[in-house]
């Protein structure tokens, strides 16, 4: 996994959204779903925050909504704190560093965006879907958003390719092929039915795909 730490941590916003097609989208069309969904008086767990782009949009959208902006890299939700100030959020936000603990309030929605692809399989995702789950109530939506496995043979190559239209250099693009192979554990559609089923979540139903990255949302069961 990425560090993100101190430089990793500094140019991430300027290299993320050549990294991941549709990186805008993605959380346009997040944000879109929760406005639909919760109320005005609102709180929402997001976990791995990175430098607050999640929490942003959904703020922009809805004045009144609060958030817990939860990451383990304390670089990260440093530039996060200081967006936040930058915007005028502060007071909406809570900021959570390091592991999960359990949350005294009540949690209406939570997102976990581009994240979990970074945990291995032999635990560590479930691990963190089960603590995501103990901080959910019934029938609260989950939005996950994570790098899949590959559905054609030509997909990662052409994930490539879009990168460097989006402006990574040649550079950045061997990077990227090898953190594809190498930094990733992505899973197909049927190992994340199953991993969500095994952490107390409903069906996932699909809303976004760029090539590999894949956002779906499902209901705490
Ligand atoms: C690619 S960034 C995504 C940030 C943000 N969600 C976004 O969409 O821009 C991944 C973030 O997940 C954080 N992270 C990695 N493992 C984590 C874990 N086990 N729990 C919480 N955050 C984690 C990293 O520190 C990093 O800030």
């Amino acid at each position: 996994m990425p560090t993100f730490k101190a430089d990793e941590a500094q140019n991430y916003e300027q290299r993320i959204t050549r990294l991941i097609p549709g990186y805008d989208l993605l959380h346009d069309l997040t944000a879109a779903q929760l406005k639909t969904l919760l109320p005005d008086e609102a709180k929402i767990l997001v976990v791995g925050a990175g430098t607050g782009k999640d929490i942003i949009t959904l703020a922009q959208l809805n004045p009144h909504w609060h958030f817990i902006a939860q990451d383990i890299s304390e670089d990260m939700l440093a530039i996060a704190e200081q967006n936040f100030t930058n915007l005028g959020l502060s007071a909406r936000v809570t900021i959570m560093q390091g592991a999960i603990t359990s949350c005294s309030e009540h949690i209406d929605a939570a997102l976990c965006l581009l994240v979990l692809h970074f945990l291995s399989d032999s635990g560590e995702k479930q691990d963190l879907l089960n603590t995501i789950r103990a901080q959910l109530p019934n029938r609260a939506p989950l939005f996950l958003a994570d790098l899949m496995a590959p559905e054609t043979e030509f997909e990662r190559e052409s994930q490539l390719l879009a990168c460097r239209q989006l402006g990574l250099t040649e550079v950045g693009e061997q990077r990227m092929r090898y953190n594809l192979h190498n930094e990733f554990y992505p899973l197909d559609r049927m190992r994340l039915a199953e991993l969500l089923e095994q952490t107390g979540f409903a069906t996932p139903h699909y809303y976004f795909k760029a090539l590999g990255f894949t956002g779906v949302v499902c209901r705490a069961d």
